[in-house]
């Protein structure tokens, strides 16, 4: 019999503070999540430079809390997972670091993780029949990729955002509408409120690339919207806004997929990353992959936004593989997918 794996995974690639143990890439044993949220509300957005503050601060105590959750001490640990890119260079280095340090310490292996891959392996923890092949779509603050995941680790990228990402765009339009920071989940909520068909917002094309996302201009035109209301004297009402705004982006997102997974006749379909916690996406893929009579998958909220155990299910299949790192492993803030350093 093959002896169990438990990976101790860290995660601090943006504003969370997280750690995990994952037995056998699938078992979330613990997943301690420290959130800065609240730290970096008043600011409107993520300030790089207290991140990593903060992360130093927290990062031991996270890591304890989820060896004591998971009732295993450290030398029970089959290797140590840490995202190194992509993610802010000061906040990665404060996991690498740790995580180089925990391994120099103990003697346990090392396996650095592309947070991405982090992302879609999230959907191997609660759906335990789901394996590759599938088609992907990671929707996050930083990212917006349609990913055909081949074998676990090997990914081809059909579709990407030229400008900003989805969640960015979120966050955008919600703080152009009084809502603050993070946008996305105030969308979400601030929507079920609104009528979605209010106001026609412009669902891009991009010309040459069939499966590139633009959300630009649907932020212009938002943008473009409120200030015609405001110099015509007219109240806006921000949960239509919000509404119509949101169905734009859910009909791109599963407009690419849908003929996506058509084309590459796959006959399952994920989705990942923060912006694939939103119920109204959720909804739209559930109907829209019902319809295409295909199969389904999406992590729960909590595995959606940041945290370590999703970067556990992806070491688990990298360690499985082989992948070691030394000490020399360093934060890579662009990491690309699919690309190992
Ligand atoms: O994956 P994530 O936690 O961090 C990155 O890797 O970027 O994603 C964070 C993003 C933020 O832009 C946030 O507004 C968005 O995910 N988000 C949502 C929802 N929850 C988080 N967007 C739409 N609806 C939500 N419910
Ligand atoms: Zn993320």
């Amino acid at each position: 019999m093959e002896k169990d794996v438990y990976i101790l995974a860290i995660e601090s690639s943006c504003d969370e503070t997280a750690a995990a143990v994952v037995k056998n890439g699938r078992e979330v044993l613990s997943n301690v999540i420290y959130s800065q949220i609240a730290l970096h509300t008043e600011y409107g957005g993520v300030v790089p430079e207290i991140a990593s503050r903060k992360h130093i601060e927290k990062i031991n105590q996270v890591i304890e809390q989820a060896l004591v959750d998971a009732d295993r001490k450290l030398g029970d640990m089959t290797a140590i997972a840490v995202t190194y890119g992509p993610g802010l260079v000061g906040a990665l280095l404060v996991g690498v670091s740790t995580a180089k340090a925990i391994s120099f310490a103990s003697g346990i292996p090392l396996v650095g993780v592309h947070h991405i891959e982090g992302h879609i392996s999230a959907n191997f923890i609660e759906n335990k029949d789901l394996e590759p092949p599938f088609i992907c779509l990671v929707v996050s603050g930083g990212h917006s990729h349609l990913v055909v995941v081949k074998d676990y680790g090997e990914y081809e990228i059909i579709g990407r955002t030229r400008d900003d990402a989805a969640g960015e765009a979120f966050d955008k339009v919600a703080r152009a509408i009084g809502l603050g920071y993070p946008g996305g989940p105030k969308i979400d909520r601030v929507s079920k409120e609104g009528n979605p068909e209010a106001i026609h917002f412009p669902r891009a094309k991009v010309g040459d690339a069939e499966y590139d996302f633009s959300f630009s201009g649907l932020k212009s035109a938002v943008l473009n919207y409120l200030n015609s209301c405001q110099m015509k004297g007219e109240e806006i009402n921000v949960a239509d806004v919000a509404a119509s705004f949101q169905k734009a982006v859910v009909d791109v997102l599963v407009e690419h997929s849908m003929d996506a997974v058509r084309k590459y006749h796959y006959k399952k379909f994920a989705i990942a990353g923060g912006v694939a916690s939103n119920s109204s996406l959720r909804e739209a893929f559930e109907n829209a992959c019902r319809k295409e009579g295909i199969e389904f998958y999406h992590p729960s909220p909590v595995y959606c936004t940041d945290n370590a155990a999703m970067i556990g299910a992806a070491a688990y299949y990298e360690y499985q593989k082989g992948m070691r790192h030394g000490l020399d492993l360093n934060a890579v803030p662009n990491l690309r997918l699919g690309e190992r350093v």
